[in-house]
């Protein structure tokens, strides 16, 4: 198994020894300090440095691309006969790792589906309907004209092409709503990439849907927020997920149409097998897709959590590779569904300028019956729980949803106002963040 973070193998690797694998060789870009695996795991620590995945995973990919004699030499003690396969979730040049085999592989030209100023086409042949875009060089004049073509009065998003690698977590994506912003972002679009998407402003609440192609059918499931913020330059930030919301019926029947159809697309256009993510805008009864995210997505911890048996992970990969015959999708989709709308959950990070004072490094919080925030008084009742840890390169706040309470709402508007309440009433120095709203 290969991973840039030693904490996300841990579970892979349980799977794995309780399914029988003969044995199981960890290669971990960094292992947190309190990642442990067990005794039937072999771990090979690259030891690199970031803070985030993002920043990890180039540093990760250049390692594997000519991995070190030790490396190679202690998988040939751990497989002679090189019989192993290779889990990742990495886009490797070839099939191949260290001249084993990769089983559950993103094809290289599923990774297209990545690029936003391509996806438009994948928005077409499902016959889905798009907010207009225009693709335009990363040139102050053609972004001008495109902008005013499509600024329909609270600016446009530009979003940049994959020459420079896939982008997400809202990083290759800029709001610009007047000339000083165009001015602002236009050369760093022009140093990343050859193309840029100019895309409407659309108001409303981020957030995706997953969806799987197995070889039986298409699964699509229920639509999760994406908790996406705004700083005070107005530029998104994405601080995660959630699955607390239910959007109405009638959005969620559209969201799930449009997933399935957008699946069955992939499928058609790329030979697409495996999971996905639609993410996009909720505004009024409209749903706006931003983007596909061409693998299995983020959102679905619950599932992995409570459903351990369902082998989320590993029936994406025998997906990818066809081997999922034996699977249907309709029962599939139907525990799968079950299982999020039983369990809701949520995680919200934001990495802090200013460090954290240590006597307020875990703070409970309760929302009362007026919607709004306290300390948890001795005795009461958390609905939420703030931790601030400590990274290499400065401290990363956490906002985690603990209460069932919360089942139904989106959580963007209560991570802003769980911020106001720290900024005010205990002095904390935090960034002044706004939730999107309806539209
Ligand atoms: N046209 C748009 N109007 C309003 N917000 C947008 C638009 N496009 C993107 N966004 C915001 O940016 C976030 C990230 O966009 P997305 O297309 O999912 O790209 P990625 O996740 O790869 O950065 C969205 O969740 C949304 O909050
Ligand atoms: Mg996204």
């Amino acid at each position: 198994m290969l991973s840039t973070s030693g904490s996300r193998l841990v579970r892979l690797a349980r799977e794995l020894v309780e399914l029988g694998a003969a044995g199981v060789f960890a290669v971990a870009g960094t292992v947190e300090p309190h990642v442990r695996f067990g005794n039937d795991v072999t771990c090979y620590n690259v030891g690199l440095a970031g803070r985030t995945h993002g920043e990890l995973g180039p540093r990760f990919d250049t390692f594997l691309a000519d991995p070190p004699t030790d490396l190679r030499a202690a998988l040939d003690r751990f497989d002679p006969d090189r019989q192993a396969w290779v889990l990742d979730t990495r886009d490797l040049p070839t099939g191949q790792f260290a001249g084993r085999r990769r089983y559950g592989w993103r094809r290289h030209a599923w990774a297209r589906a990545e690029d936003k100023t391509w996806i438009h086409h994948v928005w077409a042949r499902a016959g889905i309907p798009a907010a207009p875009s225009l693709i335009v060089p990363p040139e102050p004049d053609a972004l001008a004209r495109a902008s005013r073509e499509l600024d329909h009065g609270a600016g446009t998003v530009w979003a940049a092409d994959t020459r420079s690698g896939i982008h997400g977590s809202a990083s290759g994506i800029r709001w610009v709503r007047d000339s000083a912003d165009a001015a602002r972002c236009a050369p760093g679009f022009a140093r990343r990439c050859d193309q840029v998407r100019v895309m409407s402003f659309v108001e409303g609440w981020p957030c995706t849907v997953h969806g799987l192609v197995m070889s039986s059918g298409l699964v699509a499931l229920r639509p999760l927020e994406l908790v996406v913020l705004r700083d005070h330059n107005h530029q998104f930030v994405f601080t995660g997920t959630a699955t607390y919301w239910d959007c109405s019926p009638d959005a969620e029947r559209l969201l799930r149409a449009t997933t399935r159809q957008v699946g069955e697309a992939l499928r058609d256009v790329l030979d697409y097998r495996g999971g996905f993510t639609v993410d996009g805008i909720l505004t009024g009864t409209r749903f706006v897709p931003t983007e596909v995210n061409a693998r299995l997505g983020s959102g679905l911890e619950t599932i992995e959590q409570h459903r351990p048996e369902l082998h989320l992970s590993l029936v994406n990969r025998l997906a990818q590779e066809r081997d999922d015959g034996a699977i249907d999708s309709g029962w599939f989709q139907e525990v799968a569904l079950a299982t999020l709308a039983t369990y809701r959950g949520g995680w919200v990070e934001l990495p802090l300028e200013h460090p954290v004072p240590p006597q307020h490094r875990t703070i409970e919080l309760t929302l009362d019956p007026t919607d709004t925030w306290r300390a948890t008084p001795p005795g009461g009742t958390a609905t939420a729980v703030v931790r601030t840890r400590t990274s290499p390169h400065g401290d990363i706040l956490g906002w985690e949803p603990v209460s069932d309470e919360l089942r139904g709402r989106l959580i963007a508007p209560l991570v802003v106002s769980a911020l106001d309440f720290l900024r005010r009433e205990l002095g904390l120095v935090l960034p002044v963040l706004t939730a999107p709203r309806d539209a």
